[in-house]
């Protein structure tokens, strides 16, 4: 797993405090769980509560199953229930859980909520999706170009559209594995200059310019959640940053194209992309359940 049991960080909340041994570890654990559909009882009796301010298919139901298949249990516990930050402090909300469960998985708007969950939980905390950071998705995409390509060393993954949260994990985590990134966002949608800079990235506003000859071209929303209210600027703003047989002609021959979904249809992607043939995105999907196993058997097993 992910480092030995004195050096193995206690939270999952995005890639800073791991190191190429800890994210290689976490993959080399979801193969193996894929490859054997590993059902066990490594978390029997336990209890990972989900903490969930934003709505989720793939996440929650991955979390959920990945617990019962391995002996546990999830609780889910929406934000209209528990009401972070509103009907009770977010250090009291975590004192609390971490008294009932073993694990806590938090989808939350401002990170500082993660990790303030993280500080006072006294449980191991996973980020199921914050404004800055995705690294579940991180990780099945990781997984998803191996199993395409046979390692990532060497591959070129275009991400066209928002320097968003998936972007963020994705140009953490880039560098660990040596996979070369080649980003391009409409002015004013750059990610973190840091971040892009230690990943070593590529940064254009053309989108051609990125995806051309590119192994994989990755693109997510233009709104996210939580920014609903800047929608219709955001649909002026990426106008030629959609993923369309055009953009994906440009690809390497054997170039694939990635999504975390969900997708708006007729904006970042059209519906022929994520359902044709160079389309890699239901293997990532299901490769959330992987994963997440991986992640929830390193850090409560
Ligand atoms: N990709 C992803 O995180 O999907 P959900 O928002 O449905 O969980
Ligand atoms: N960037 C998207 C990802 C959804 C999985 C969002 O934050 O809404």
């Amino acid at each position: 797993m992910a480092g030995d049991a004195l050096t193995r960080p206690r939270h999952l909340l995005d890639f800073s405090a791991y190191d190429r041994k800890g994210v290689e570890a976490f993959l080399a654990s979801a193969e193996e769980l894929k490859r054997t559909r590993y059902r066990g009882e490594d978390l029997k009796g336990k209890v990972l509560a989900l903490l969930f301010e934003k709505p989720s298919l793939r996440t929650r139901t991955t979390l959920e199953v990945a617990m019962l298949h391995l002996g546990g249990h999830a609780v889910y516990l929406d934000q209209k229930q528990v009401g972070i930050g509103e009907r009770e402090p977010v250090k009291d909300v975590a004192k609390n859980l971490g008294r009932f469960v073993e694990g806590l998985a938090a989808r939350v708007y401002r990170h500082e909520t993660v990790e303030a969950l993280a500080r006072y939980a006294g449980v191991p905390v996973v980020n199921a999706l914050s404004d800055r950071a995705h690294p579940l998705q991180a990780l099945a995409d990781l997984l998803t170009l191996k199993e395409t390509f046979g390692g990532w060393e060497g591959l070129e993954v275009a991400w066209v559209g928002d320097g968003n949260n998936v972007l963020n994990s994705l140009l953490e985590v880039a560098p660990l594995v040596g996979l070369k990134l080649r980003v391009a966002t409409p002015k004013g949608y750059e990610p973190d200059p840091d971040l892009l800079r230690r990943a070593g990235a590529f940064f254009t506003n053309d989108p051609k310019e990125a995806v051309l000859g590119a192994h994989a071209l990755y693109t997510d929303v233009w709104t996210s959640m939580g920014q609903e209210e800047e929608r219709e600027r955001r649909l002026r703003d990426f106008q030629g940053f959609q993923v369309n047989g055009e953009l994906l002609s440009l690809l390497h021959p054997e170039g694939v194209f990635l999504h975390c979904l969900p997708a708006h249809y007729g904006e970042e992607t059209t519906e022929e992309a994520v359902h044709g043939p160079r389309s890699r995105v239901f293997d990532q999907a299901e490769n959330r359940l992987h994963t997440a196993k991986a992640v929830l058997l390193a850090l409560l097993g």
